[in-house]
């Protein structure tokens, strides 16, 4: 099969076939994805009718697997293996959550553009969605492109960003829409970890920019100023002209690059529609800036 790439934006998302994820990933394979994703960010592999045994083993290809996005809140059943985040909306009987569940509270995070796991000292590189089961009402996910909003800031403002560190946490994302009432063992897990704002990709060496909606202060800001800065931030880098929104067909495969993107779902009725979506994640290189000393 050879494998072709159709651009679905000016710089970011392409669809590429000639993959079949299925199967042993032969070097050629990885070069061509890995190249594609540097290229595009964002990449679509449609028809990828994947087990999640599968899934885990073509996500191994590209680095070791970032594993437990369903543990943070305690006293979670899971539906999945502990290396899936399970972004559905069922729980482990295959059932609708209900309106109040608190996994599903936790998920409406997923409402909010992030970038994945910002939140742990050495965050995502690469997230692999699965559409086992997807919406055709609402339920889109729209992807933003972190270096083409970095290269349209200013001069002034790319020197004042360059060596500022954010802190990130899921308190701060969650508390954005109001789900505060954590337990005092999940405040220690989720305690704030620290970023760059400005990341540097290992391999084509472009600068992006490294929001998140788990971002709750700049190092050495007063928060309010900090947060409406980060909001200002955020409001430039999801212009239209940078985001790619995700139609979701049976069976695609999306993968991205968390180095260089920010990604939300847009909502949809989860109460009487299924969704069922499965996330593989690997790790990035390390972490992106020194943390502070306990
Ligand atoms: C994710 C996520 C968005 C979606 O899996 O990391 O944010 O469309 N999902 O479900
Ligand atoms: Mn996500």
């Amino acid at each position: 099969m050879s494998i072709e790439t159709r651009p679905l934006h000016p710089t970011i998302g392409a669809v590429m076939t000639g993959i079949d994820a299925r199967r042993p990933q032969s070097a050629a394979e990885i070069a061509a994805l890995e190249a594609g994703m540097d290229r595009h960010a964002v990449l679509v592999l449609p028809d990828q009718d994947i087990t999640d045994a599968e899934q885990l083993a073509f996500t191994r290809n590209f680095g070791p697997l970032q594993e437990g996005a369903n543990t943070t809140l305690t006293a979670t059943t899971l539906r999945l293996g502990a290396a899936f985040a399970d972004v559905s909306n069922l729980d482990k009987d295959n059932r609708r959550l209900e309106r109040d569940d608190r996994r599903r509270m936790a998920a409406l995070g997923n409402r909010l553009w992030h970038s994945d796991a910002t939140f742990r000292v050495v965050p995502a590189r690469y997230s692999f969605l699965s559409g086992r089961i997807v919406t055709t009402q609402g339920g889109n996910t729209e992807f933003a492109d972190m270096r083409a909003a970095y290269d349209a800031l200013d001069a002034a403002t790319k020197a004042e960003i360059e060596p500022l560190i954010c802190e990130h946490s899921l308190i701060y994302s969650r508390g954005q829409l109001g789900f505060t009432d954590f337990t005092d063992d999940e405040r220690i897990t989720m305690r704030p970890v620290r970023h760059r704002l400005v990341r540097t990709h290992p391999v084509t060496g472009r600068k992006s920019l490294l929001l998140s909606a788990h971002i709750g202060a700049i190092v050495g800001w007063p928060r309010p100023e900090a947060m409406a800065f980060v909001r200002d931030l955020m409001e430039h880098a999801t212009r239209p002209e940078f985001v790619y929104v995700h139609r979701w067909t049976r069976h695609d495969l999306v993968i991205w690059d968390n180095r260089t993107t920010m990604h939300r779902v847009r909502r949809f009725d989860d109460l009487t529609i299924v969704r069922d979506m499965r996330r593989t994640t690997t790790m990035s290189e390390g972490p992106t800036a020194q943390q502070a000393a306990a």
